[in-house]
């Protein structure tokens, strides 16, 4: 079992969405010892946004591309290998105004690839990276869980699951900006439902 870890956040020490992220791995391990974890802190390694560069790169085709083109498409692929090898995918995810952290949004463009992780067919789009399961670590200042305002998980759940990623849990720490005994409580609920985690 290969399980691949995304630290979403922009902090690379000290933030709650690695823990709890963190916890939800170690807990996949406990229940299947000899899993192989691959990590990716995209505060450390930040993955390169899709801009200009970049898309010229991508719509490039293969054999005519120049060698920086090559190599910013390989990075692409690179990520994309690891989605694909992966069968469980944990990421830690902040709420940046009411949104995820610019880091993340890099990392899904990159293995949103038409043709390779989803592709349209008659009957509409449908997604190729099928058959893993995917957690969510989600921590918050405020209390958005179940909520209009709450636009961030359900971009996450239509993306991912547009890339075929539809197996997925949700865990929320809520309230952490909301003074302390919000925050403990709030993180307290999070390692409760990771706990509950079956595998
Ligand atoms: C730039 C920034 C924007 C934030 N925006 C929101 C927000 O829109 N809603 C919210 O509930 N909390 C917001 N927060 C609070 C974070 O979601 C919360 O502190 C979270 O625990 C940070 O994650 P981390 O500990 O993993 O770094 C924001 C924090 C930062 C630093």
């Amino acid at each position: 079992m290969k399980i691949l870890q995304i630290n979403a956040s922009a902090r690379s020490q000290g933030a709650n969405s690695t823990r709890l992220a963190d916890g939800i791995t170690a807990r996949l391990k406990a229940i299947h010892p000899a899993a192989v974890v691959e990590l990716r802190d995209l505060a450390r390694n930040p993955h390169p946004m899709l801009d200009e560069p970049a898309l010229s790169a991508l719509f490039t085709p293969a054999d005519q591309r120049t060698p920086e083109q090559a190599a910013r498409v390989a990075l692409d692929d690179a990520l994309i290998a690891k989605v694909q090898s992966a069968d469980a995918i944990v990421i830690g995810v902040p709420m940046y105004n009411f949104g995820t952290p610019t880091q993340l949004k890099a990392w899904i463009d990159a293995i949103a690839r038409a043709g390779v992780t989803f592709r349209y067919t008659e009957k509409g789009p449908e997604g190729l990276l099928t058959g893993k399961k995917v957690y969510l670590a989600l921590t918050r200042g405020g209390l958005y869980r179940d909520t209009p305002a709450d636009t961030q998980a359900v971009w996450l759940k239509t993306v991912l699951g547009f890339l075929g990623l539809t197996d997925i849990e949700f865990v929320y720490a809520e309230g952490l900006a909301m003074g302390a005994e919000a925050a403990r409580k709030g993180l307290a609920e999070a390692e409760a439902q990771i706990e509950a985690i079956a595998g």
